[in-house]
């Protein structure tokens, strides 16, 4: 395994076939000795608590043993992590050579793919990668062969009492939650702590099932999960718009700030209800006060991009849902997994840390979000063709100033009355993939678009925005791609 990397290590770097043997060897050698610096401060033995944070402390350097076991993990880990796949991609330890974004194809992402979509359609937000490599040495996890082997923590909780501390830290440095004598749980993603959440409030019996609800346009998942789960106690029931007060057996899906439109969102029936914040985060949105809801849930996926990692937390007021809702998450997965606890442990530290306000990581990613919107208003401006939603200005508590929100998608409507189905409009004749709005329970003259991808693909996203604006104006332009031949013909459509 161990030589295959350095092997792979020439093929993948440029100018390294040009190198001398010396000169490669030199290179390994002096990433091996970085490592062993740099891993006196990435590896944490006990997993990155304050407790391991205590014995790194300069005082105690001299009485750490020197590194053996972690060195060749730490070494394949660097050699894949310096794998530069041309700015495009990214190469894993537990992948096979560079992975691209996007349009970007060939062994080392350099060529982009003209003929292909400019993919607007998922929920990822990798718009934050830059930021964990730069923060590389303070996420890096470390983990052992025998990392916690166990169901449980040493206290007989399937919980992290050290991630729970830095969750409610991050809630009250950042002012959108209320933690304060709220019990939480941890899911595999926030999607599993939806359907949690739904058994956990549903009625007790099977022969009156709750009727689950969603205000339109609604993020499909709250549809597709229910409906797949076919449960007894519950049963899902679409939009509230078709609902009356007066009935109480509900149970409400309200999402704040809302996928997919971005607006802040209040209940309709102020009874039972779930309320999804995965969003309500300052980069998205301005925070005007903390939430107090029943169950409030969030997500790494959402607030640092770590989707893969699939962690997300609800905290909850009662104790009898509580109870419920642990049961549910007991049964459906026996808890989450330590390495993924270890994870967002390392990841949220980094954030908390940030001068101990969370300022760091939130500027950036408030720079971005906003950049980007900037950027997107400024093409649509030019448009009657396309509209999108309108953002406006709230006084966020944790920049303590009024500004306007940066959504994560773009709710995107055809304005003109024979572009009935906005998704292939701008599929056929932008090239652009995202998603309907009649997945979302809304009118098919609306399209999302994510705006969290990866910088490139944002890029081109815009692009081809942009060439239908100008085809709307008559203004066409071609557009060259990276190899000098024209994608858009004379009439300014995608070819
Ligand atoms: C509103 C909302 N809630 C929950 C989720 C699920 O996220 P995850 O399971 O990655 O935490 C998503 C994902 O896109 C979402 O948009």
């Amino acid at each position: 395994m161990f030589p295959h990397f350095i092997v792979h290590l020439k093929q993948e770097i440029p100018n390294c076939s040009t190198m001398s043997k010396s000169k490669n060897y030199g290179f390994l050698i002096s990433i091996a000795v970085n490592i062993l610096l740099i891993s006196i401060g990435i590896y944490l033995y006990a997993g990155g608590g304050r407790w391991a944070e205590k014995n790194l402390q300069i005082g105690h350097l001299q009485s750490t043993p020197p590194l053996g076991w972690s060195s060749k993990a730490a070494l394949e880990a660097e050699i894949v992590a310096a794998m530069p796949c041309s700015g495009h991609g990214r190469a894993y330890v537990d992948g096979s050579g560079c992975e691209c974004n996007g349009c970007y194809v060939g062994d080392d992402c350099s060529i982009l793919n003209v003929t292909c979509p400019a993919d607007a359609h998922g929920g990822d937000c990798m718009y934050l990668e830059p930021y964990w490599i730069e923060n590389a040495v303070d996420t890096a996890v470390l983990i052992s062969g025998w990392h916690r082997m166990s169901y449980n923590y040493a206290d007989g909780s399937m919980i992290s009492s050290e991630l729970e501390y830095y969750i409610r830290k991050l809630h009250h440095i950042v002012g959108n939650a209320v933690t304060e004598g709220r019990r939480l749980v941890f899911g595999v993603g926030s999607a599993q702590l939806l359907s949690g959440a739904v058994y956990a409030l549903s009625s007790k019996e099977a022969s009156i099932p709750s009727n689950v609800l969603a205000t339109a346009p609604y993020y499909w998942l709250f549809r597709d999960q229910t409906s797949f789960f076919d449960a007894k106690n519950f049963t899902f029931k679409g939009n509230t718009s078709a609902w009356h007060s007066n009935n109480t057996n509900l149970v409400e899906f309200v999402t704040s700030p809302n996928n997919p439109d971005g607006g802040l969102k209040e209940s309709v029936f102020h009874k039972k209800k779930v309320n999804d914040h995965v969003f309500y985060w300052p980069q998205f949105s301005p925070i005007p006060k903390a939430a107090d809801e029943d169950i409030m849930i969030f997500s790494l996926s959402k607030l640092t991009g770590h989707a893969g990692s699939r962690f997300g937390w609800a905290i909850v007021k009662d104790d009898d849902v509580y109870d419920k809702y642990s049961t549910f998450n007991f049964v459906a997965s026996i808890g989450v997994s330590k390495e993924t606890q270890l994870r967002a442990l390392k990841i949220l530290k980094v954030i908390v840390k940030g001068g101990g306000t969370g300022r760091p990581f939130f500027e950036h990613a408030d720079h971005l979000m906003r950049d980007r919107w900037e950027r997107l208003t400024a093409v649509i401006s030019k448009s009657t063709r396309f509209s999108i939603q309108e953002r406006k200005p709230l006084h966020c508590t944790f920049f303590d100033e009024t500004r306007p929100p940066n959504p994560p998608f773009a709710w995107l409507k055809c304005n003109r009355e024979e572009d009935v189905d906005c998704q292939a409009v701008l599929q056929q004749q932008g090239n652009i993939r995202g998603r309907p709005g009649s997945l979302f329970d809304d009118s098919t003259s609306y399209t999302r678009l994510s705006l969290t991808s990866p910088e490139d693909q944002f890029d081109l996203l815009l692009k081809r925005i942009k060439a239908l604006v100008d085809q709307e104006n008559g203004y066409i332009e071609t557009v060259k791609s990276s190899n000098g031949s024209p994608f858009y013909n004379r009439k300014g459509l995608y070819m």
